[in-house]
């Protein structure tokens, strides 16, 4: 299996995710779930990847707490999309496993020091700043980490921040630079392919038809989730970000896309968070990520299907 280790701001979208991995043991091996200040605030991504680990049956896996901050702005955070605790929907107890005491950016760093170089992905579901620490705390990482697979970013979407700025890359746009700029190789998912994997009723009916407690909980998470989408813009369901992904590391073929060289705006108050995509290659800038925009949105659906059930 490949390992990874997840970096992420649960939300319910987060928690998909999360779930899809651990339903797929046999190609993902979890080393560590590292979490983020973003949708909410530290204290709650940190309890709420402890949930949905518990949810999965997993209270084994190793969960960090990292940087409770952007590297340079005040937090802005999406209670207005996923709730008060980020994870709204479901009643869930408190988690009861413990939360390791390694801070999430010293994990990160020696993970990829210990295991072989190119062998660890990273994979991230919320702003960059833990990344970004780690790379600047040891240059040498760079190198070592196999890829890199975000959920960041939008070019012909747009943003759902702001009109030029999507979520994760607008929380902190530093540290999206500092990653952009590593050398890793990056594959990036952005609003341009999550915005076409909605929640459809039909689709959601399918993990309701499953009927055991994770998939219930993950349909009341979705259930929450997409009532902003649906009550804002009327559509039948809201986009499902984060698995994105997982699915990418499981079935690359469901996504279409291409390498790109990838800027980020920091400076512009209008702009700022904007991931400037040279689709076209215009410049003679060289490529930094392999920008996804196409997804076979049914097939995305079966795998996450196929894989909560075994949950
Ligand atoms: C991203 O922002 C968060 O609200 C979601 O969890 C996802 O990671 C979408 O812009
Ligand atoms: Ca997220």
């Amino acid at each position: 299996p490949r390992k990874i280790i997840i970096d992420t701001d649960p939300g319910q979208d987060d928690a998909a995710a999360i779930m899809l991995a651990f339903g797929s043991p046999e190609a993902i091996d979890v080393l560590g779930v590292t979490t983020v200040a973003g949708n909410v605030p530290l204290p709650l991504t940190a309890r709420n990847a402890r949930i949905v680990c518990e949810l999965c049956g997993r209270p084994d896996v190793k969960v960090f707490a990292g940087a409770d901050a952007p590297l340079k702005r005040p937090l802005v955070t999406a209670e207005h999309v996923h709730g008060r605790t980020g994870l709204d929907g479901p009643d869930f107890d408190e988690p009861t496993m413990p939360l390791q005491e390694k801070h999430a950016v010293d994990f990160i760093v020696d993970t990829l020091r210990s295991e072989p170089a190119g062998t660890v992905t990273l994979c991230t579901l919320g702003p960059l700043t833990n990344v970004a620490l780690a790379l600047q705390q040891a240059p040498d990482i760079a190198g070592r980490v196999a890829e890199l697979v975000m959920m960041g970013g939008g070019f012909f979407e747009g943003g759902n921040i702001t009109p030029a700025a999507e979520f994760n890359i607008y929380v902190d746009p530093e540290a999206a630079e500092v990653v952009f700029r590593s050398g890793i190789p990056i594959v990036m998912m952005p609003l341009d392919v999550t915005h076409k994997v909605m929640t459809l009723k039909s689709r959601v009916a399918k993990i309701r038809a499953i009927g055991t407690a994770p998939a219930i909980a993950l349909v009341e998470m979705l259930e929450f989730f997409e009532r902003f989408d649906v009550e804002k813009y009327g559509s039948d369901g809201g986009p499902l970000h984060d698995p994105t992904v997982i699915a990418y590391l499981l079935r690359p073929e469901l996504f279409g896309g291409r390498d790109c060289n990838v800027m980020i705006e920091t400076s512009s108050p209008l702009t700022a968070g904007m991931t400037v995509v040279d689709w076209w290659q215009v410049t003679g800038r060289a490529h930094n990520a392999r920008v996804m925009r196409e997804v076979d949105a049914d097939g995305f659906f079966e795998l996450l299907t196929e894989r909560v059930a075994r949950l």
